[in-house]
């Protein structure tokens, strides 16, 4: 029965090693791994020969059914996990983002109850912070306390919406360092994309190559390490979000080779396509490519980022997964400014990791998993029971057959928006069955998901591990600090008062 099942003759792929091993779950746990196993009856028994057993990816990075840019996102909690599954994923991460008059409590409820009706696989949470005070602060408190929230994410991109200063930055990157969360940040310098903005219209250039000739490279690895500067000056672990340019890449490296805690997360978009598209004469075309930061204009970032990951610079893929049908897009037809910033990928991204990353040579099968999977459950405080196959965790797997190959195309995915900005992308490495909670919710092609039964995944603040690290630093950089202070003798003269 479906409650039982053996997953028999596969080689178990984590990603600290592989071995063979049958793969024993029972009411959504798995019970047993090994050989020559003692298994019920009444079990399910799947062939795994020649096939990966590996545990299902973590999309670190969606905005489902988020209202955005003057429309809403085409993929739901439905259709998005639905997509995720038959792509291999079985735990997304979604952000709360609070209007500028919601409360980030309301909006956390808000999504909450959309998500729990529709999601078809765990899910945790996110939350953004759009602005400071007080009230935030507790807020931010309560959310980590009661409510199973542990990362937070500013802006600084999005002026007059999103976009938080460095000062108010600095208060939430505090805040989240004595929380025990971790801190994300979309990094991009807002104030000067729109002075650029401004310029392409002075210059006639409305269509979608103005969003990236006013978004330079510059403007993304300025943010980034400004960010880094404002996480290593709270003493708080940052993790950046939508990684799109080598320069970007190579501040997040810097500050890891320095000992900082920073992690950098490309996405399934930067390793699977270019900025060239933002050129291409179709406007609904380029306009699908619309995102931010943008898609660099050269062959060389995506298989950099790939590097990066590879030597451990880059730590997750996550997607930015946020879908416009091309009549959403339309909003922008006349002003790029106005195109609703988004793309799809929560389907593509292990076949995109795989193709651009297993298939070169770049990352071993280990690797592949700790870039889709683990690197992202430890990270967000959710390994093992997200993140391994071992017994204990929870039955979220997949087969993997490395030699499947497919061609990506709208026409035939899962989402619901009506582009793919991976079409015509020859795929070689594909999840064959995707199993979440110990059922099989996808098998060679066919869906069998039940709409409503992912559940929330409560994630913990850090105690320990990352922040005792932490809090050595800071002990010795008080003790730096301390030690520079001098006794003088006080100024007793005349202080003189211009009135
Ligand atoms: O263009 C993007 N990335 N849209 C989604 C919102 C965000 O900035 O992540
Ligand atoms: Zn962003
Ligand atoms: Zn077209
Ligand atoms: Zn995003």
């Amino acid at each position: 029965s479906q409650h039982r099942l053996l997953i028999k003759g596969g080689r178990v792929v984590n990603d600290d090693g592989t071995t063979f091993a049958d793969v024993f779950i029972e009411e959504g746990i798995i019970k047993q791994v090994g050989l020559n196993l003692i298994i019920p009856g009444g079990t399910k028994t799947i062939d795994a020969t020649d096939k990966l057993v590996m545990p299902g990816g973590i999309d670190t990075h969606t905005h489902l059914e988020l209202a955005f840019m003057g429309t809403r996102a085409a993929d739901d909690f439905y259709t998005g996990t639905k997509a995720a599954i038959a792509g291999g994923t079985t735990t997304i991460l979604d952000f709360v983002i609070p209007t500028k008059e919601q409360s980030l409590i309301d909006a956390y409820n808000q999504w909450r109850e959309r998500a729990d009706s529709k999601i078809c696989c765990d899910y945790g949470l996110h939350v953004a912070i759009t602005h400071w005070d007080e009230q935030v602060g507790k807020d931010m408190e309560i959310l980590t306390k009661e409510k199973g929230v542990n990362s937070f994410k500013v802006f600084m991109a999005y002026p007059g919406t999103f976009m938080l200063a460095d000062d108010d930055i600095y208060q939430v990157f505090a805040k989240c360092r004595e929380l025990g969360a971790i801190a994300m940040v979309h990094a991009e310098n807002g104030s000067v994309i729109k002075e650029l903005e401004k310029e392409m219209s002075k210059l006639g250039i409305t269509g979608p190559e103005g969003h990236l000739l006013s978004r330079p490279e510059k403007l993304e690895a300025e943010a980034t390490n400004r960010a880094i500067m404002i996480a290593e000056q709270t003493r708080c672990p940052l993790y950046v979000v939508h990684v799109m340019s080598k320069t970007a890449a190579d501040k997040i490296q810097e500050a890891r080779l320095k000992g900082q805690v920073v992690f950098g997360e490309p996405i399934a978009a930067s390793l699977g396509t270019d900025g060239s598209q933002y050129f291409n004469k179709c406007w609904h075309h380029a306009a699908a490519h619309v995102m931010s930061p943008p898609l660099r204009n050269d062959a060389t970032t995506a298989p950099y980022l790939m590097d990066l990951l590879a030597n451990g610079s880059l730590s997750t893929t996550g997607t930015d997964h946020c879908t416009f049908n091309i009549n959403q897009k339309a909003l922008g037809k006349d002003d790029f400014r106005k195109i609703p910033n988004g793309v799809n990928g929560i389907e593509e991204r292990l076949a995109v990791v795989w193709t651009k990353g297993v298939e070169t040579g770049k990352l071993d099968i280990n690797q592949f998993v700790a870039v889709t999977s683990s690197n992202a459950a430890r990270i967000f405080n959710i390994y093992p029971k997200k993140g391994r196959i071992a017994v204990g965790s929870d039955a979220d797997c997949l087969i993997w057959d490395p030699k499947a190959t497919k061609t990506i195309s709208a026409s035939s995915h899962h989402q619901a928006c009506d582009f793919n900005i991976f079409e015509g992308l020859h795929c070689r490495g594909l999840p064959i069955i995707t199993i979440v909670d110990g059922k099989i919710v996808y098998d060679n092609g066919q869906l069998n998901v039940l709409q409503g039964s992912g559940k929330y995944l409560h994630t913990a603040c850090y105690a320990d591990s990352v922040y005792q690290k932490l809090n050595k630093r800071e002990i010795i950089r008080e003790q730096l600090i301390k030690q520079q202070h001098i006794e003088r003798e006080p100024y007793t003269g005349d202080v003189i008062v211009i009135s």
